[in-house]
């Protein structure tokens, strides 16, 4: 087969946005013919705005349609699972957003039963495809830095755009879930997948308690059997927009990378404009609007890679064995925030429904520890 990869996006809003614009951005690979989104109006604009012919509102539905190859999930997280086993099912190859899903049980029933079925299931984390960051690895890899001790990794705003992210029912947790599964897993890509020796986490709900019971705030220490130490730090707590940075500490060198600064213009204006930069609170006075936003955090290239492995022309760099290893890490980070001790890996809690159960358990009602 050599024609585009036939897509279909499982749901309408923020990232389904992202992964139509990534397809329209990268066309040469995969062409997105179909969107499935329960809210009829939400799908239907998507489709108009990306020229999407086909528009379901059940997804089960779209699954039907032999003529696509590839899904991507942009659905809350509590959905992954589910929908990734019908997907599989149904014979189709899948993306599926960060985090993977809910529990260390889901993850390996994915990877189980995607395997089983023949599909790929092929993990969105776009930290593998931005490309200052895939340059400081290829820096790395290369020698530059000398043995590596410390990778640090950081994404931080003022919370995100939809309600289910606070609702820790459909989250699995707050903001180590949701961005903390980012820097665990850049610092263990970068550092070529060791295995993770331990982790050690704190972490609180600082200023949004009145929205959420999950944690607003973490500072997460894992520990590589390499004997590299990373560093991630999450929050839905700073004020100011969207900050995602990464250092890189070695015997021989250092690098430092900020996702959007160098990437934006030093902007003064007294009015306002449109659209500065994801997050970005206001355009009035001091901002720093980004260009190319998308391309510079590596979604582009990373929808065009994966239509690539379905044609098997690449092979994945981003699987559902690493979000199975994110998951485990996740587990750990609760459990370690609860129990304010470092806690060993393997780590397999069997029966908990969500990560953030690990650090709730017997702190509901308190604040930071
Ligand atoms: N990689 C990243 O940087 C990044 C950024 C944002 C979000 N995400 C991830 O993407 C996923 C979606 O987040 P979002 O920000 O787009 O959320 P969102 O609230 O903007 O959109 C969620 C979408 O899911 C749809 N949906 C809900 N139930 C559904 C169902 N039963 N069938 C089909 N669609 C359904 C909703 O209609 C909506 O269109 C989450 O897992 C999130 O963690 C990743």
């Amino acid at each position: 087969m050599s024609e585009k990869v036939k897509v279909g996006i499982i749901g309408s809003q923020f990232q389904a946005d992202i992964h139509a614009a990534s397809f329209q951005i990268a066309p040469d690979e995969a062409e997105v013919v179909a969107v499935a989104s329960p809210t009829p109006l939400h799908a239907q604009n998507l489709a108009r705005r990306y020229g999407i012919p086909r528009v379901f509102t059940d997804y089960r539905q779209m699954l039907q349609e032999k003529d696509i190859e590839m899904v991507t999930l942009a659905t809350p997280n509590y959905l992954h699972a589910q929908m990734t086993l019908d997907s599989a099912r149904a014979g189709k190859h899948i993306v599926c957003e960060k985090p993977l899903c809910m529990t260390l049980e889901e993850a390996e029933e994915m990877v189980a039963v995607c395997k089983a079925q023949g599909v790929l299931l092929l993990y969105a984390e776009e930290l593998y495809f931005t490309p200052k960051y895939v340059k400081a690895k290829e820096m790395a890899d290369q020698g530059a830095f000398g043995k590596i001790y410390l990778v640090k990794q950081s994404e931080k705003h003022f919370g995100p755009h939809s309600p289910w992210f606070w609702d820790v029912e459909r989250s699995g947790g707050g903001v180590f879930m949701d961005m903390g599964c980012h820097g665990i897993a850049f610092c263990y890509w970068f550092l070529g997948r060791p295995p993770i020796r331990s982790i050690y986490c704190q972490m609180g709900s600082y200023v949004h308690g009145d929205k959420t019971r999950g944690e607003d705030n973490s500072v997460c220490i894992l520990e590589f059997e390499n004997g590299a130490v990373g560093l991630v730090e999450d929050s839905w707590a700073r004020r100011g927009g969207m900050d995602d940075r990464i250092e890189v500490y070695g015997s021989d060198g250092v690098t430092y990378a900020n996702l959007h600064m160098g990437n934006a213009l030093p902007t003064y204006s007294e009015t306002g404009y449109g659209y500065a930069v994801e997050k970005a609170p206001s355009t009035k006075g001091w901002s720093y609007p980004v260009f190319d936003e998308l391309w510079n955090y590596g979604f582009p290239q990373e929808m065009r890679h994966f239509a690539r492995c379905v044609r098997g022309k690449e092979e994945p760099v981003a699987t559902g064995e690493d979000g199975r290893v994110v998951m485990e890490a996740l587990c750990a980070g609760y459990a370690s925030a609860h129990a304010g001790k470092r806690i060993d890996l393997p780590f397999c809690p069997r029966g908990v429904k969500k990560p953030i159960d690990l650090w709730l358990g017997h702190n509901e009602g308190t604040s930071a520890r």
